[in-house]
């Protein structure tokens, strides 16, 4: 989308800077938006690490991961060019000395925006901004990206915000969370506010409940001790699906600003119904893989994965949630995602109701419409509709789906969600990116899952390769959707 806001030339100094996602999305997502010649002002790419000592090692690596991302035939001469926009800037420790180095380089040139992309865990949060503010390296054009989690729970979260608010301001401050940027996701606001044909039916009258699927064929890597400390639920449901959520069920803001959006997402984070030790037994269910088979190949269990004998984090969560308003009143929000599944995939499932009155009596199927918002690994909606089957005799019905296939539509690249939400960043634009009330909102209602389960509940083992637990929480005929 163009969008005429100029860019001034930045620093976007990256802490964690040779880290995994460092190098897997964000420095591939600079170079993609870079390569389009959305960055054709001046910047600096600084990236912040304690392990590597040389810059010439750092810019190998980022090679190596940039070219996975890219395809054009010229590759190395673009990729060569771009990496001349980074530096490598060695800080041991995270103390004020070796902090002079920073401000060295990004005091050279005062006028240019700074954006301190803080890709590390967020217990160091508080100690990177407190040397940022002690040097005065924070200017009223500077920026902090945070990545999540934000802590592990209200009170964390929230000490994490007031640490980082007493060096920045809530306009500097980019809560990231990456499914913001898909594409899909983007495109279920333009679906809902700019189509007059779904916003009519879209409340309880109409929808009997909606889906919100996440399914991961990975595991969880190498990331184990970050995953043993933080579970299915904190890693994605306290962001990523509660977010989408947001999205499906918000009302339709006043205008596109930042605030209006946002108003109205934690208008839906503070009405999620709020679990006791009752509904969280009935509607909240947790699980962990065993070994198994994925499309032929022998996987480990979650214990043997994190190398321990016992541990009770959950890689598979499924919720059943309300929205106590006058729009969705008494409609399931059925949430799940989970490591290790049958196959990956994202969507969201409206399901409508069946028709008020059947005149088919001999029909075998349930008449009812679903929308399918598929997010991955395809990007598509899907209509399913009952149609005839063609041929005398009597009605035959047959469930056909119209399909809007975003890359056929298209013709274009894809671009990955961190390359918007980079663009978004530099340019101020707040819309995609978290307040801090709405994270206050999102946890308050996750604390009413942990802090009841810890109690009611126990962890359900499932196999690798399977779709998981959870069909204990659906309501009437539902079912879950599978790809
Ligand atoms: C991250 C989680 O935020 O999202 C990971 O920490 C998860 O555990 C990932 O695998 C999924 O993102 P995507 O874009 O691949 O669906």
């Amino acid at each position: 989308m163009k969008n005429n806001i100029i860019i001034k030339p930045f620093y976007a100094i990256i802490f964690g800077g040779d880290g995994d996602l460092s190098k897997r999305k964000i420095i591939p997502a600079f170079f993609h938006r870079w390569l389009d010649g959305q960055l054709d002002m001046d910047f600096e790419i600084l990236c912040v690490s304690r392990s590597i000592k040389e810059e010439k090692s750092l810019k190998r690596e980022l090679e190596k991961f940039i070219s996975r991302t890219a395809d054009s035939s010229d590759n190395q001469k673009n990729i060569d060019a771009f990496l001349k926009n980074v530096k490598l800037i060695n800080l041991r420790n995270t103390s004020t000395n070796e902090f002079e180095k920073l401000s060295v380089i990004v005091n050279s040139k005062k006028e240019w925006q700074r954006i301190y992309y803080l890709s590390v865990p967020s217990g160091a949060f508080a100690e990177i901004c407190n040397i940022l503010k002690k040097k005065k390296l924070i200017q009223a054009n500077s920026k902090v990206v945070l990545e999540k989690p934000l802590g592990h729970d209200l009170a964390s979260s929230n000490l994490i915000n007031a640490t980082v608010l007493s060096a920045f301001t809530e306009k500097q401050i980019f809560r990231i969370d990456h499914y913001l940027g898909k594409e899909t996701v983007q495109n279920l606001m333009v679906l809902r506010f700019a189509n007059h044909l779904f916003e009519r039916a879209w409340n309880a009258d109409n929808i009997d409940n909606i889906q919100i699927t996440v399914a991961e064929k990975l595991g969880v890597e190498k990331r184990a001790g970050y995953y043993d400390k933080t579970g299915a639920l904190l890693d994605m449901v306290q962001n990523h699906l509660l977010q989408l959520l947001c999205l499906i069920a918000m009302e339709p803001p006043s205008q596109l600003t930042p605030d209006a959006v946002r108003n109205e997402k934690l208008k839906v984070l503070q009405s999620l119904r709020l679990f006791d030790k009752s509904t969280v037994k009935s509607d909240v269910v947790r699980g962990q893989y065993t070994r198994g088979n994925i499309a032929g190949e022998k996987v480990n269990s979650y214990l043997e994965n994190i190398e321990k004998y016992n541990s009770d984090t959950e890689t598979f969560v499924a919720i059943k949630a309300f929205i106590d308003n006058w729009r969705w009143k008494n409609t399931p929000f059925y949430l799940r995602t989970g490591k290790r599944m049958k196959k990956r995939y994202s969507d969201i499932v409206i399901n409508f109701k069946a028709v008020q009155h059947n005149i088919f009596p001999e029909s075998q199927h349930e008449m009812v419409n679903k929308l399918i918002i598929r997010l991955q690994p395809e990007e598509r909606i899907e209509l399913v509709q009952l149609s005839k089957v063609p041929g005398p005799g009597g009605y035959r019905f047959k469930p056909i789906s119209l399909k809007l296939d975003f890359v056929d539509s298209f013709k274009s690249r894809m671009p990955d969600a961190y390359e918007r939400l980079i663009i978004d960043i530099l340019r101020g634009n707040q819309t995609l990116f978290m307040r801090h009330d709405e994270l206050e909102a999102a946890w308050t209602w996750i604390e009413s899952i942990n802090k009841n389960w810890l109690k009611e509940s126990r962890l359900v083992l499932y196999e690798s390769g399977t779709w998981g637990p959870g069909d204990e929480i659906l309501d009437g005929d539902a079912q879950w959707q599978t790809k």
